[in-house]
């Protein structure tokens, strides 16, 4: 009896105190300063603001309720039927204030998730081809990035994505026009279905790019066809300086050494879409593990927040640490490879860096993680 009490405390104390320390790690990875780089503007749009927005624009109500827009967001099978749903849900925003207002309530919920920089992807094509002028979104999205800085100390700048399933002439077309924000786009990149040897389709766009001055990234998908090869051409071909996902790198060993001895980012994304599949989430933390045990700079991101169970980055980092178990070290890394290949002065990366040092520092574990 007296042997049976002791075995029962002494459960009961080592469950209480592992729970206390996925509670503290999930706390650390939640508040460690990180930078988001792979965000998309449009996803973070969550469904209890598109219902608002809907009603604000007196725009036909095809969901009555959260559930049913919820429900919708459930017809996300692959990209394809994600970007059906995504391009749905962006077209309730309409005016300036739509922008602003979107783009501000992801940096109040990220600026209490540790961010302090973040460059947002947005689409300028699924704007213009509803007749909504870079004008009008850039001006909302411009009053935000101000408002952002001035309330919540978050730096925003901005990465224009042209779609690949869209012609590379209108993708030129677009990006002449946003030179005229050059000061706060700082760099383009390639989004949307990946079509087989959408690099070469991009080249000529993307050397443009470069001698506008334009720094340079594209989607890589995880797991779709001709992958490998994409990941080469956006290299050899488009020369990006980041990839975007990428987590296929780990299957090409001379790949990853080119990855990595060139010091090309992976903005990682541990989920995608609203249902994740089970074990996905699993293999890709396995795989941004597996990428960061190689000595590749990769980092964590949020992709569609909004529209993919409002998971934000500081969440996913935490979700990632208990996935694979990642040890303290491995999280603060992943947290200065955020600001390691951000589009920053080299002097604020030194802040930056120092700012996760200083909170780890000031943020030591009882136990030994
Ligand atoms: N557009 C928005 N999210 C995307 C993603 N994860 N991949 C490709 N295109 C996207
Ligand atoms: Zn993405």
């Amino acid at each position: 009896m007296h042997r049976l009490f002791i075995l029962f405390l002494t459960c009961f104390l080592a469950h209480t105190l592992t729970a206390a320390l996925s509670e503290e790690k999930r706390a650390f990875a939640l508040n460690v300063p990180k930078a988001e780089l792979h965000i998309h503007f449009e996803g973070t749009l969550e469904p209890d603001h598109y219902l608002k927005l809907i009603e604000q624009n007196g725009l036909e109500a095809k969901y009555d309720s959260l559930e049913a827009v919820q429900e919708r967001l459930l017809d996300q099978r692959d990209l394809n039927s994600f970007i059906e749903v995504y391009e749905e849900l962006l077209s309730a925003m309409r005016t300036e204030d739509d922008f602003y207002e979107v783009a501000m309530a992801y940096c109040r919920k990220v600026s209490s998730q540790g961010v302090l920089y973040v460059e947002l992807f947005f689409d300028p094509q699924m704007h213009t081809v509803r007749g909504i002028s870079l004008d009008t979104v850039m001006r909302g999205l411009l009053r935000a990035r101000e408002e952002a800085n001035v309330s919540l100390g978050l730096t925003l700048n901005f990465i224009a994505c042209f779609n690949r399933d869209r012609s590379a002439e209108s993708a030129a077309k677009h990006l002449e026009e946003l030179v005229r924000w050059q000061d706060v786009i700082l760099g383009i990149g390639l989004d949307n279905p990946e079509e087989i040897d959408f690099p070469k389709k991009f080249a000529s766009v993307y050397a443009r790019a470069r001698e506008l001055g334009f720094r340079l990234t594209t989607h890589c998908d995880v797991n779709v066809p001709n992958t490998l090869a994409h990941h080469w051409d956006a290299i050899e071909l488009m020369q990006v300086e980041r990839i975007d996902h990428g987590l296929n790198v780990i299957d090409d060993p001379a790949l990853l050494n080119v990855v990595r001895r060139r010091g090309i980012g992976l903005t990682a994304c541990p989920t995608l879409l609203y249902l994740d599949i089970p074990g996905r989430m699993g293999s890709r933390a396995g795989a941004i593990k597996t990428l960061l045990e190689a000595g590749v700079q990769v980092c964590v991101n949020s992709d569609d927040p909004g529209m993919m169970r409002s998971l934000y980055v500081g969440d996913l980092l935490a979700l990632t640490v208990e996935e694979v178990d990642l040890s303290r070290e491995q999280t603060l890394e992943l947290a200065r490879n955020s600001f390691r290949i951000a589009w920053i002065s080299d002097d604020d990366r030194q802040r930056y860096i120092r700012a996760v040092d200083d909170f780890a520092e000031s943020n030591l574990f009882s136990s030994d993680w």
